[in-house]
């Protein structure tokens, strides 16, 4: 097992991404580790988690909140947890969120590595050192960047992901491909679902090229002044939308990336919306929903990525061009309004 290694402001991360779960023990002392996971995990992999310390959540974001941190860390107090105790997120995106937030508050910060879980985690959630929680209806409120140590592949453990959560992965593979990568959007056009479930070197290859690609934008930009914030493309509305509504990260965001595809027609010439909704569709994911945009419009104005009046806003040029658009709240809040009430 050889780790890729990506090098980042303060320090390398080692992607393992031929190993498997057994090879976690190679690189964390099980003594002096803790691994953070949830009880869905768990009770699908109960043997793997023999002889290592766990501490098992409640899944699902309405966990990922200041009060699961604070009982973490009574839990990691009481099991007398230190400086030299490496934090394990092994989950979903929840998870690796979570994990990530804890360690680097637990004693000021302790190092952390993830096992993602799921498809969503594997392309993108564990990637690049974005912690945090949410805080009432407002996503990733607080948070910090600190990258993990390490990322271990088990593309295996994709065998359990229960069937709606393959989606959410894939809106945020549609994501990177809209935004860099228009080759990776024509091989997902020839795929769906099913197809990439039975062809696994397929769907290995297609999430290595998605955590590549990820942790290069990341790496250019980690503290997000600029390229980073082309990852955002349908979360300014997506993530007002996922916590008014009972809709995934994966479903949000791409309602969201529908949306970010009309303003793009106005606004930077972008002539593929139907393409990007078919794919989206393809794979399982809404486009449209029926929801109060006044009430989604007030929760977007506090997003982290508003500075006074404006706010960025990710458009597409072109399949796999994307820029990023300074625009006016108010003029932003007009034209979704009209997009809303045109759909
Ligand atoms: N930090 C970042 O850069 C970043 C990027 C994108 C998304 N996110 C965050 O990621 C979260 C969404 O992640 P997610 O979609 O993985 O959600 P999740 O962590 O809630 O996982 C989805 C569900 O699948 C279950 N699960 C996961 N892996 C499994 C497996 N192998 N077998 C059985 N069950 C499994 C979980 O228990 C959960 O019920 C959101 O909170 C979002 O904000 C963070």
């Amino acid at each position: 097992m050889t780790p890729t290694k990506f090098r980042f402001s303060q320090s390398t991360v080692d992607y393992y991404f031929d190993g498997s779960f057994r090879d976690l023990a190679k690189i964390a002392d099980k003594k002096n580790a803790v691994i953070i996971t949830d009880d869905n995990v768990f009770a699908a992999h109960q043997d793997k988690f023999r002889g290592w310390n766990v501490i098992c959540l409640k899944p699902g974001e309405e966990y990922k909140v200041q009060a699961t941190v604070d009982s973490v860390i009574e839990t990691l107090i009481a099991m007398q947890a230190d400086r030299k105790t490496t934090l394990i997120g092994v989950g979903g995106g929840v998870i690796t969120d979570l994990t990530g937030y804890i360690a680097s508050v637990y004693m000021r910060g302790v190092p952390f590595g993830f096992v993602p879980t799921s498809l969503l985690a594997m392309v993108d959630a564990s990637i690049g050192g974005k912690n945090g929680i949410d805080v009432g209806e407002y996503k990733n409120m607080v948070g910090n960047i600190r990258q993990p140590s390490f990322l271990l592949y088990d593309f295996s453990l994709l065998k359990t992901l229960p069937a709606g959560c393959w989606s959410d992965g894939f809106a945020e593979i549609i994501k990177h491909a809209c935004i860099k990568d228009a080759g990776a959007f024509a091989i997902l056009q020839k795929e769906n679902i099913s197809s990439l479930q039975k062809n696994t070197k397929l769907l290995s290859s297609i999430i290595i090229r998605n955590a590549k690609l990820k942790t290069t934008v990341v790496q250019k930009d980690e503290f997000e002044k600029a390229d980073r914030k082309l990852l955002n493309f349908g979360h300014t509305l997506g993530h007002a939308l996922e916590t008014q509504y009972e809709l995934t990260h994966g479903q949000a965001i791409s309602i969201g990336m529908n949306y970010a595809c009309k303003l793009s027609e106005e606004l930077a010439g972008f002539r593929s919306t139907n393409e990007v909704k078919e794919l989206l569709e393809q794979y399982g994911l809404p486009v449209e929903a029926s929801f109060n945009m006044n009430k989604v419009l007030g929760i977007m104005k506090m997003d982290k990525k508003r500075v006074r009046k404006e706010m960025s806003y990710i458009l597409l040029r072109k399949i796999g061009n994307a820029v990023i658009y300074t625009i006016d709240i108010s003029k932003l809040e007009k034209m979704l309004l009209r997009t809303y009430q045109a759909s």
